[in-house]
């Protein structure tokens, strides 16, 4: 009797060390699958691989090349038509290498040279969210806009053998601060902050994976939807060499800092990807970024002209053409001293997106108009009007070489009432000819490392832009 209890007693025992490490088991697979969603909020899967007005990670964005469209692919666990059937092996080859199940090689919109640094462990956690984390979607990927010969995949994979780094797991140079480590992770790997911030050399290649690649790295990109992304190096004018470590963290935080308001393809970035970003990834982002040295060497400071604020404000707009528009549509937001209302309406005196070498963001705006993204830090969803019906092509030309050229900024006024024609209608970028540094004119000698894009403007890849369309998902 003693015996059989002792039996059944054993027996209830084994069960219950067997319930716990069961429990135990689901819930490590619970933190796998939050740590791979994370991952994946840090590499911004969802607004590439989801469509406009699509279903999440769906596939389906529409994505320009200079040799025509393609479309980012279905990447739920739906058997057919997503990745239900990629082993971990063969997902993490996708994601580092570029290399697909049948063995052909993605085109690099997919930023997997970027991705090539991230650990096993990192991969593991995103297979595990991607498998049992999102739901399937049976919706047939798109075939790309490319007529053949350009459509053959095989030179991609030329490609990849001649540009695209052997995957590694990151590893920092010795005595760099754990802080400013994480941050490179995150830049240079997963965030693939310079797919949009770095310019591209003759074959579409980043020119630089990180800092070690030179003073091009993160020096300002191609222009990404009529977006441009500008210099993140800590250059005075045209970078962030003003911005505090604190303003950086805020923008990708909020989208809205005392020195700027996020717009374009980096609204997407904030409020589909960074806005959930811990404080402390902010934190060493920020830090990293600030670590990079001025590229090139500064040539001059930002100092604010009050010149411009005391004619406006003494009614004189015959200052420059312009001038008068400015007071009558844009003032009321962005005050006559072009400093905005803080968190509200972003100041225009020494930004540096107005100043950006290529004009086409800032002449976007005013024709299109903008969405400040809602965030979980600053949920008003402030906007821009677009002015394309209440101004004319010469009224837009004239107002932007006004705030390009006011309360101290030292852009080249060069945009021309054709240029808006083209950018209003066929929704052609401006490209400019000449890339200037500060007050220094054409800068020849270094022309062929900093000249944005050897062959135009559009020399990049260009997704489309959510924000404005979708809410984030
Ligand atoms: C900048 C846009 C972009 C981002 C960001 C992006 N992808 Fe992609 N991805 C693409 C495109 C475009 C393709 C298809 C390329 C092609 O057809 O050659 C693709 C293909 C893939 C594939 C191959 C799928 C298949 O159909 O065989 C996988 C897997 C994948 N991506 C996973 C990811 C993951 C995971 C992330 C986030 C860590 C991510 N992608 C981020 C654009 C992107
Ligand atoms: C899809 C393209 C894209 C990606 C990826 C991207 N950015 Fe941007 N970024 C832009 C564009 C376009 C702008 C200009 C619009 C603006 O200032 O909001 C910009 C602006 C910025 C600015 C403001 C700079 C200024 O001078 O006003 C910062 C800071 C920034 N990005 C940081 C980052 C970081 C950090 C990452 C990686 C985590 C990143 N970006 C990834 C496109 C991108
Ligand atoms: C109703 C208020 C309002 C008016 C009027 C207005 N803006 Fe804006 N402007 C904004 C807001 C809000 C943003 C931020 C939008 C965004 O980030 O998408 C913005 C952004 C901008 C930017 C990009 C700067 C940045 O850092 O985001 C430029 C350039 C700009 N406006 C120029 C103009 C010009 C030129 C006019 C007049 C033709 C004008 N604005 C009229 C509210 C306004």
């Amino acid at each position: 009797m003693i015996k059989g209890l002792k039996a059944a007693l054993g027996t209830v025992f084994v069960g219950l060390l067997a319930g716990t490490s069961l429990a135990h088991a689901q819930s490590t697979d619970g933190e796998l699958i939050k740590k791979g969603e994370y991952l994946a909020r840090l590499g911004d899967c969802v607004a590439c691989h989801t469509s406009l007005h699509g279903k999440v990670f769906a596939g389906g964005l529409a994505i320009q090349t200079p040799i025509g469209t393609i479309y980012s692919t279905n990447i739920t666990p739906d058997a057919a038509d997503g990745i239900g059937t990629y082993t971990e092996e063969q997902f993490a080859d996708a994601v580092r290498r570029g290399i697909r199940k049948d063995g052909s090689t993605l085109y690099p919109a997919m930023p997997y040279p970027s991705f090539s640094n991230i650990p096993d462990d990192d991969i593991k956690a995103m297979y595990a969210y991607f498998m049992h984390g999102v739901k399937p979607v049976a919706q047939p990927n798109k075939a790309e806009d490319i007529t053949w010969p350009l459509s053959m995949r095989w030179p991609l994979a030329v490609w990849r053998m001649m540009f695209a780094p052997t995957p590694a797991p990151f590893t920092p140079a010795p005595g760099t601060k754990p802080d400013v480590a994480r941050g490179e992770f995150i830049v240079t790997g997963p965030g693939h902050c310079g797919a949009c911030h770095t310019p591209r050399g003759f074959a579409m290649q980043e020119k630089a994976m990180n800092a070690s690649g030179g003073p091009v790295y993160l020096s300002g990109g191609g222009i990404i939807d009529n977006w441009i992304a500008p210099s993140l190096r800590s250059d005075p004018v045209q970078g962030i060499g003003r911005w505090s470590e604190d303003d950086i963290v805020e923008f990708l935080k909020s989208g809205r800092t005392d020195h700027a308001a996020v717009f374009g393809a980096m609204a997407d970035v904030v409020g589909w990807s960074s806005q959930y970003f811990t404080d402390s990834d902010l934190h060493a982002i920020a830090s990293y970024l600030k670590s990079l040295p001025a590229v090139p060497a500064p040539q001059g400071d930002y100092k604010y002209d009050p010149s411009t604020a005391q004619a406006l404000d003494s009614g004189n707009t015959a200052i420059t053409a312009g001038a008068k528009t400015y007071v009558e549509q844009c003032a009321i937001c962005h005050r006559n001293d072009g400093g905005g209302v803080p968190r509200m309406f972003p100041p225009l005196a020494g930004n540096p997106a107005v100043v950006s070498d290529n004009p086409t963001s800032v002449a976007h705006i005013v024709v299109d108009g903008g969405i400040l993204p809602p965030t979980n830090w600053a949920p008003s969803a402030v906007a821009m009007p677009a002015y394309k019906t209440t101004l004319s092509d010469q009224q837009i030309a004239d107002v932007v070489n006004f705030i390009r050229t006011s309360w101290g900024n030292k852009a080249p006024a060069n945009v021309t009432a054709s240029d808006i024609q083209k950018l209003r209608v066929t929704h052609t970028p401006i490209d400019a000819p000449t890339r200037t540094w500060g007050k220094g004119g054409v800068d020849t000698a270094t022309w062929g490392l900093f000249y944005p894009q050897p062959y135009g403007a559009g020399w990049t890849f260009a997704p489309q832009t959510h924000t404005g369309e979708d809410d984030a998902q």
